[in-house]
């Protein structure tokens, strides 16, 4: 079943219970459309590809797409980054994360919904197997300043060549328009030592 009915699952998440096998298990957060998950799972047939979606109408759509795609190695969760983090995620059992264009939220009021801080980015990091990677991009050059604080200040991930971890990589949805309009994007990667 692509979309995770979370009544029904055990917690901490279990890989070879959620999808049949045991495989390397990447994760993107906030999939919005699924292009990128999507793709990824296409290309990637020996692994398993998991999205944490919030939106519904973003969920219905990446679970329909992956299911035109006949894919069977991906699963959709319907929930927030901080619920699944914070209670559904089994410790180092992801392979790589994804975090491609979270939400800005540039008003300073609403700075404090920004999904990157510092016991998200712990999360993630416990959350990551010994060798595993953190890819996240983003087109806003404030939230990216925080990014990047955030980042720099994880004892526990340590930076690698973006462009490299990055090569062979789909594009997102935002990435593929923000390309069209010349927008500069910028992108870290962390790998956890092994
Ligand atoms: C700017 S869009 C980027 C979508 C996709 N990654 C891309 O690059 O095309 C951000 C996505 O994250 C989702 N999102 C925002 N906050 C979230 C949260 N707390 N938990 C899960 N998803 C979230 C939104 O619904 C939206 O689909």
């Amino acid at each position: 079943m692509i979309d995770v009915d979370l009544d029904q699952v055990a917690v901490p998440l279990r890989w070879p219970k959620l999808f049949g096998r045991e495989a390397p298990t990447d994760v993107e957060i906030g999939s919005g459309k699924g292009k990128f998950l999507n793709e990824l799972a296409t290309a990637n047939p020996e692994r398993n590809l998991l999205a944490v979606e919030r939106a519904a109408k973003y969920h219905r759509l990446c679970c329909e797409r992956a299911a035109r795609r006949g894919l069977t190695n991906v699963r959709l969760l319907r929930t927030t980054a901080e619920d699944f983090l914070f209670r559904l995620l089994a410790e180092t059992s992801v392979a790589n994360f994804y975090v491609l264009f979270p939400d800005p939220w540039p008003k300073k009021r609403h700075h404090k919904r920004r999904f990157f801080k510092p016991e998200t980015v712990a999360a993630l990091s416990r959350a990551l197997e010994p060798g595993g990677r953190l890819l996240v991009k983003s087109d806003h050059q404030d939230y990216a300043e925080i990014i990047a604080e955030v980042l720099g200040n994880t004892p526990d991930l340590d930076p690698i060549d973006s462009a490299a971890a990055f090569a062979g990589l789909p594009l997102t949805g935002f990435e593929h328009k923000y390309r069209i309009e010349g927008r500069e994007i910028h992108s870290f990667a962390l790998q956890k030592p092994k």
